[in-house]
């Protein structure tokens, strides 16, 4: 049997490549006590009201959902102030990185990204067998004034995320604004705020739908809300950019049990403070545990570089660096995913650290 070959950006595309289920790991190593970091998931799971609210509709399954997403769409409208007209719901912010690109970008256009940004941008974009446009990142943050230069006449899209993943990474708001001035108003940018509830900052990002009808804010129920197995997200955007992005929306592409539990994730405002507060105080932890580990390494190493030859030190522990501390400066739940995007997906909490110093990254 032959097929028709797949579209040239397809035909090449390597696709992403989820953390392992700790299920999987378990089998595959025979190890218990394993801590998922490759996900950025909420450590405290999700919310009793969310469970509630959840088996309270069980029963409906049977029946479609609805399609519009009204009961999401009024909580994000109360919550937030957007229209429903202005709301485009998704299964994960995932599906709704792709829908953009179909939506605005064809072969012949380019989308612009950073170095070291959230890896679905590169792989939406080659879907289409578009032109990426990857700029280098400063230190390890978006460069939005090369962002904005490297915008060309054949640029339909622009992805930024802030805070970045996997770099903890983030920006502030007169920097944005300076950006998107800079921006041709044909080139839709989409702000990617998956970790927008960790964010220290007033990072204000919704003020700027009305100002820039070009921008379309991205948010997800995955991360600080918790519900990363039910597959929410929703854009905001204006009412036309809007209009183009259901159009090619699945009808049902969020569930009744998922809308139900977004819904119930977004009202529960002490949960969202808790998760706030568990993630400053792991990252204060984490700091504290690495600057440690770095201090017992030098030490060791004084000790030890007599009586052992060179070769034998691994170079991060004769260059023990501050590049970590600073690409870890901002968001713990993306700084543990820097973790664990440098040292593999997946690691006990007994090797966590050992990865992180002996990765050759440091
Ligand atoms: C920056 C960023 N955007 C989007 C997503 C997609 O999340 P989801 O599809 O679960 O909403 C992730 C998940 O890791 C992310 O880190």
């Amino acid at each position: 049997m032959s097929f028709a070959p797949a579209n040239e950006g397809i035909a090449k595309l390597k696709p992403y490549q989820p953390g392992k289920p700790i299920s999987e790991l378990e089998r595959e190593l025979g190890m218990t006590d394993i801590v998922k970091l490759a996900s950025n998931e909420n450590p405290l799971g999700c919310s009793d009201k969310v469970k509630e609210a959840v088996a309270a509709e069980l029963a409906e399954i049977g029946r479609y959902p609805d399609g519009g997403g009204f009961i999401l769409k009024d909580q994000i409208h109360a919550q937030f102030g957007v229209a429903h007209d202005c709301i485009t719901l998704g299964n994960g912010s995932n599906d709704l990185l792709e829908i953009f690109a179909r939506a605005f970008v064809s072969e012949k256009d380019s989308v612009v990204y950073s170095q070291h940004a959230f890896a679905v941008y590169a792989l939406v974009t080659q879907a289409i067998n578009a032109e990426a446009i990857e700029v280098p990142a400063q230190g390890f943050s978006h460069d939005l004034d090369a962002m904005a230069a490297a915008i060309k006449d054949n640029t339909k899209l622009v992805f930024i995320a802030n805070p970045n993943n996997p770099t903890g990474t983030w920006f502030e708001e007169a920097e944005f604004e300076r950006f998107m001035q800079k921006v041709p108003n044909h080139v839709i940018v989409v702000l990617d705020e998956a970790y927008v509830e960790y964010f220290p900052e007033n990072f204000n990002s919704l003020k700027f739908l009305a100002q820039y009808p070009n921008l379309i804010v991205s948010r997800t129920m995955s991360k600080c809300f918790g519900l990363a197995a039910l597959r929410v997200g929703f854009a905001l955007a204006s009412a036309e950019v809007t209009d183009f992005l259901n159009r090619i929306r699945q009808p049902f592409n969020v569930n009744h049990l998922a809308m139900v539990a977004a819904v119930a994730a977004l009202k529960d405002e002490d949960f969202i403070e808790k998760s706030r507060v568990v993630n400053k105080v792991g990252m204060v932890l984490l700091i504290l545990k690495v600057r440690l580990a770095k201090s017992f390494m030098a030490k060791s190493v004084k000790l030890l570089s007599p009586l052992t030859k060179v070769s034998m030190i691994p170079p991060c522990m004769t260059s023990m660096p501050y590049s970590f501390l600073a690409v870890f400066r901002q968001i713990n739940c993306a700084k543990m995913n820097a973790i664990s995007y440098l040292s593999g997906t997946l690691q006990t909490r007994k090797n966590l650290f050992y990865a992180v110093l002996m990765h050759p990254k440091f």
